[in-house]
């Protein structure tokens, strides 16, 4: 039985953090301390979880971190008000909004309220043009930039490799498909998704496989070809009798099946997703060096 390579994610995010560390200084002994605002509209859990990680991490840098917490009931009008103040506040040089929003909110105007130099989640219009354009001023999505950097620190060569994505969302899929493609990458990219046909055959050719569905488990062994690398960005939460909170997280990959075949692989938890809060300090960082020296 083949043993795969683990592709640890803790430990990657955990130099990666150390960087920012490092600059942070730098940027602080130039007066400048990066600051993140956060915000969430209404109680999903899994979001609060998100939201409280991401502040943590802010704070344990030495960044100023601003969470903010507003009702389901908030309207379109007041949160676009906290963005514009957010855009206008001096001491915040990242913006993010939680997605997803509650359903009577138009996400998309939200978005498009953000002002782009703040924007470290990268999903204003002008960060996806520099995103398509290559432009390095633009602001990567935080979980593809993730997805990369364990691809690139782990030794693991895209060039020239099929690369398959499943997923086509403006937060995980396109930017991935992106990135891959991309002059830095090299790789031949398939995006995949629910209509597709045959998504087992499309997903056997890939030397890189990336699920990015949101689905438990729907990758099974025999979706999988021998020896390939593959990357778990699903984080399900999947009823448990067993454990306290009632439910345990699996990705969207049936991990046991499909592990043995692998060259290397994400575990889930502890693979993708340390590393998006990772790359949301660096494009925060990379807000302040940017909006905190002048032009
Ligand atoms: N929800 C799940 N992933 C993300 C992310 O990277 N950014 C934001 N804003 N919301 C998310």
């Amino acid at each position: 039985m083949n043993t795969p390579i683990i592709l640890d994610g803790k430990s990657v995010a955990a130099a990666v953090l150390d960087e920012c560390r490092a600059e942070v200084a730098e940027l602080l002994a130039k007066g400048i301390k990066p600051g993140l605002a956060v915000v969430l509209v209404g109680e999903d859990p899994a979001s609060k979880v998100y939201v409280g990680s991401k502040a943590r991490t802010c704070a344990d840098l030495g960044f100023y971190s601003l969470k903010v917490e507003l009702p389901a009931e908030t309207t379109q009008e007041e949160l676009l008000k906290v963005v514009r103040d957010l855009n206008a506040d001096p001491l915040i040089h990242g913006i993010l909004v939680q997605s997803p929003p509650p359903r009577h909110i138009n996400e998309e105007a939200i978005i498009r309220a953000l002002d782009p130099r703040k924007d470290v989640d990268g999903f204003h219009p002008e960060n996806v043009a520099k995103l398509v354009l290559e432009d390095p001023s633009g602001f990567v999505p935080c979980t593809p930039a993730g997805c990369m950097k364990l691809l690139e620190v782990s030794g693991i060569s895209t060039s020239g490799a099929e690369a398959v994505v499943i997923g086509r969302s403006m937060i995980v899929g396109k930017p991935m498909a992106l990135l891959l493609v991309g002059k830095n990458s090299n790789a031949t990219v398939t995006i995949a998704h629910s209509r597709s046909k045959d998504l087992p055959g499309i997903c056997r050719r890939a030397d890189i496989l990336i699920a990015a569905v949101g689905r438990p488990e729907m990758v099974k062994g025999d979706w999988v070809k021998p020896g390939a690398v593959v990357i778990d960005v699903g984080i399900n939460r999947v009823p448990d009798a067993t454990k306290k909170s009632g439910y345990r997280l699996t990705g969207d990959v049936a991990y046991e099946e499909v592990a043995p075949l692998c060259a290397a692989i994400t575990p889930v938890p502890g693979g993708v997703g340390p590393m998006t809060i990772a790359m949301l300090m660096k494009n925060t960082l990379q807000a302040a060096r940017q909006i905190g020296t002048p032009c």
